[in-house]
């Protein structure tokens, strides 16, 4: 219930499960299971509790035929109990996870570390929701999940980081793996950094710290820590380590919601406070701005030293619905059929969202003065692009492009030095690069 991110990729992307059956692949349209899996943000800004529209999902089907496809890689947990003695624990008590998939070959000593998605908890409503789910519990997650995108082993879809080791970190502390305290009287673990800290060391155990080259990425509220820790991983390997980091949809921005609110700013105020977040915010940030504006990206990004690129979709989906428009927001309803199908938006809304739109562009204007950092700027409405095939790779019939570049290629070419990247696409309505999106 209450998936924001669920419901923006079920409308937004089709994603097909593949299933296949003895003569024809019937394709049960699960939009975006790995997107919702990593992305979704499953609480949301309105206080109507769980109302994120789990209920008007709607489920695509289809049937098609094909050649043989296989399945998604399924990739087994890991639960990490030694974690435990360290204090790292997800928000229930139980042990932190992750899944990892083992590299190959040339890719046997490079390494993907992945921090996973979903949302933040901001009030005890929210967090006892949250600790009650796999969000929140190692309890209660998933035993394999899929991995698709940059996670693949597939060279055909993910050419450049196909055969590297490729780990995933659950989430289940509420705060973007940045928070530190305990609410006894609620039994809350607020334990996101030590969670952060103790599963990086163990995989450095396990063979990380030799590594040659290393990529923190991260989608939602995952792609924000990816940029959070982006210089805190950096910092535990050595010069010779090639070092970046990739922030899928995670530059939330701290604007103006529909009504002259600031909708995302209060929200995130409080989970700042609540998940004592603020000791572990970027010191240059906090050392001249107040703490809530340290957890905005826009005020982080320009003082990180390790290269780092971001991809993100100027018409978020999830910003427009629960930044920009949440319910709480738009008394009227003027803005419920808009925020969720951008051909029904009237011109003054259209007008809105580019305003959106170049707030994002303006924001990573120094940023993109580094030779080092990249930065892919779509103008699809999009969240998580990175893990789905669909908007990752060409072979599935094309990423997402500007300027006919998709957005694996992109970031290879970034990654590698193979090219400067700092692609921004023209404000929608333009041309038709979102290709597989909608
Ligand atoms: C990967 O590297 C490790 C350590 O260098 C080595 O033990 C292992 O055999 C290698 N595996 C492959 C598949 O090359
Ligand atoms: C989106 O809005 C357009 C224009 O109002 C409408 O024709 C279309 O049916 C809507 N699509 C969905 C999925 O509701």
């Amino acid at each position: 219930m209450g998936e924001a991110g669920v419901v923006a990729n079920n409308k937004f992307c089709r994603r097909p499960l593949l299933l296949v059956l003895v003569v024809v692949v019937v394709l049960v349209g699960s939009c975006c299971a790995e997107a919702a899996a990593t992305a979704a943000a499953d609480e949301l800004i309105s206080s109507k509790g769980g109302a994120g529209g789990g209920s008007s999902r709607t489920r695509r089907r289809r049937t098609r035929r094909r050649a043989a496809v296989a399945g998604p890689l399924m990739v087994p947990i890991t639960v990490l109990k030694s974690a435990v003695d360290a204090g790292a624990v997800c928000m229930d008590g139980t042990p932190p996870a992750y899944h990892l998939d083992p590299g190959s070959g040339a890719g046997n000593n490079s390494w993907i570390v992945n921090l996973e998605g979903g949302g933040w908890c901001n009030n005890v409503r929210a967090c006892q929701f949250r600790k009650t789910s796999r969000r929140g519990s190692s309890d209660l997650m998933e035993k394999e999940i899929p991995f698709g995108g940059i996670m693949s082993n597939s060279p055909v879809d993910n050419p450049d980081f196909y055969s590297w080791n490729r780990v995933k970190i659950r989430y289940c502390d509420g705060a973007s793996f940045a928070g530190e305290g305990f609410d006894k009287e609620n039994g809350f673990y607020f334990r996101g950094q030590r969670i952060w800290d103790a599963t990086i060391r163990h995989l450095l155990s396990i063979g990380m710290a030799s590594a040659d080259k290393v990529l923190l990425t991260g989608c939602s509220a995952g792609g924000l820590a990816a940029i959070l820790h982006c210089d805190e991983f950096r910092a535990f390997f050595p010069p010779t380590t090639t070092v970046k980091c990739l922030a899928d949809a995670g530059l939330f921005l701290d604007a103006a919601d529909v009504s002259g609110g600031r909708s995302l700013r209060s929200y995130y105020s409080d989970i700042v406070a609540m998940q004592g977040v603020a000791p572990n915010l970027p010191p240059a940030c906090t050392a001249r701005l107040d703490t809530t504006s340290c957890f905005f990206p826009q005020n982080v990004i320009d003082g990180i030293n390790t290269p780092i690129f971001l991809l993100n979709a100027a018409y978020d989906v999830w910003q427009i619905q629960e930044s920009l428009a949440p319910d709480g927001a738009v008394p009227s309803g003027a803005w419920r059929t808009c925020k969720s199908n951008r051909s029904a938006c009237d011109a003054s809304q259209l007008t809105f969202l580019q305003d959106f739109r170049d707030q994002m562009v303006a924001s990573v204007k120094g940023f993109s003065g580094s030779r080092s950092n990249g930065l892919f700027i779509n103008s699809c409405f999009a969240h998580c692009q990175s893990e789905l095939p669909t908007t990752w790779s060409n072979a599935a019939g094309g990423s997402p492009a500007i300027q006919n570049k998709g957005i694996a290629k992109s970031v290879g070419d970034w990654y590698f030095g193979r090219a400067q990247v700092k692609a921004i696409d023209c404000r929608y309505p333009c041309d038709g690069t979102c290709r597989n999106i909608i």
